[in-house]
């Protein structure tokens, strides 16, 4: 069983699409562990992205993460990893998978609607940053 930390960005909340990509998650048969919606501070996102403090992208993305509410999730299964990447598509949406969250819905590289952990140290790091373990049902 393995765990990952899912987040629905600023543009996916506010383009009312909680519903539509918890219900992708339910359907591909992965369990929601733990949510919460939140508004994160500048200093937040930076926190959150500091792996990527010295892309150029930095100050945009941190400005974007925190402009408007998330949804964060911990989602958990067998390969959850992967699957969670699979149905998010690639980080460009123009190079996503049709059929993926970020095919369909993202507008901008930036804007992709959608977060998913790379890799289970990733992951680790990405859920403790957001859930106590006190939150995260088994
Ligand atoms: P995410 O999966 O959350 O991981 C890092 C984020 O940085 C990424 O999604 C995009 O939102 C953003 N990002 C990645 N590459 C670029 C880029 N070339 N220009 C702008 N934003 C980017």
């Amino acid at each position: 069983m393995e765990r990952t930390l899912s987040i629905i960005k600023p543009d996916g909340v506010s383009k009312g699409l909680i519903g539509e990509v918890i219900g992708r998650f339910e359907k591909a048969g992965i369990k929601i562990a733990a949510m919460k919606m939140l508004h994160m501070t500048k200093d937040e996102a930076k926190g959150f992205y500091a792996v990527h403090k010295d892309k150029p992208f930095f100050d945009s993305l941190t400005d974007f993460m925190s402009s408007g509410p998330i949804v964060v999730m911990v989602l958990e299964g067998e390969n959850v990893i992967k699957k969670n990447r699979e149905l998010m598509g690639a980080t460009n949406y123009k190079e996503a998978e049709p059929g993926t969250i970020r095919a369909d819905f993202a507008t901008d590289i930036e804007k992709n609607v959608v977060h998913g952990s790379d890799a289970p140290e990733t992951a680790r790091t990405e859920i403790a940053y957001f859930f106590s373990e006190l939150e995260i049902c088994d």
